[in-house]
């Protein structure tokens, strides 16, 4: 975890220029796509379809962020379409050890996501089938939120359980990550930063990328 990644968020990009959107952050570790069904969250974004396109347009990781109702069902489709992650919410999902298992099955990485009003402690035995955990720092559905400062104690006590052994996981965190708090987050154990606003805010989204991972870099 010395080695940052940054996974700029499709949600604040161009959605009728995509493609060049992608090879905007050629530098990037990961690409973050948010999936929002008007039901789990306040907002629709896009689904499969668009995803399956994506994936034959870039080389770079699809990091799938499912905000959806009955990700048991749906998360399938988007490992084997050949996402990277496949990140679904721990509040949507009926059953998350059978869905992890699913999604590796299938050949993807598989993610579970906590709102920021989520604690940790009842989800330690699930984590254990999963690859990544997923912090998010504002409540999911929109880009452009600040930083909720108090789910760094959540990030502390997943990297602790990580350094300990108890967890062998990818720390994420989304939501108002920026050249401003980056580095609190990155101290407090974060390995995978997401990032919208602030990439695709900025006039060269490759070099906020190259900032952003020398800033996280600890
Ligand atoms: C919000 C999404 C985020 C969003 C982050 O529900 O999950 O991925 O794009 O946007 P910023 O970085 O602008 O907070
Ligand atoms: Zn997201």
């Amino acid at each position: 975890s010395n080695h940052p990644l940054i996974a700029p968020s499709l949600l604040s990009a161009d959605f009728a220029r995509l493609s060049d959107e992608m090879s905007a952050v050629s530098d990037s570790d990961w690409l973050h796509v948010d999936v929002m069904d008007a039901h789990f969250v306040p907002n629709l974004t896009l689904g499969l379809p668009v995803v399956q396109s994506l994936l034959k347009a870039t080389d770079i990781p699809i990091d799938c962020h499912l905000m959806i109702e009955n990700p048991d069902h749906w998360a399938i489709g988007y490992a084997e379409a050949g996402a990277y992650n496949v990140t679904s919410h721990v509040e949507a999902a009926e059953d998350p050890v059978a869905l992890a298992k699913n999604l590796r099955a299938a050949g993807a990485k598989a993610g579970l996501s906590v709102k920021p009003g989520t604690p940790l402690q009842p989800y330690l035995d699930v984590l254990k089938h999963y690859d990544t955990l997923l912090v998010m720092s504002v409540e999911p559905g929109f880009g452009g939120q600040s930083f909720i400062t108090d789910v760094l104690s959540k990030v502390r006590e997943a990297r602790k359980l990580v350094e300990t052994g108890h967890l062998n996981l990818v720390v994420e965190i989304d939501g108002g990550i920026n050249a401003d708090t980056i580095e609190q987050a990155a101290e407090a154990g974060v390995d995978c930063f997401v990032a919208g606003s602030a990439v695709y805010g900025a006039e060269d989204p490759n070099k906020a990328v190259e900032a952003l991972r020398a800033q996280a870099g600890r």
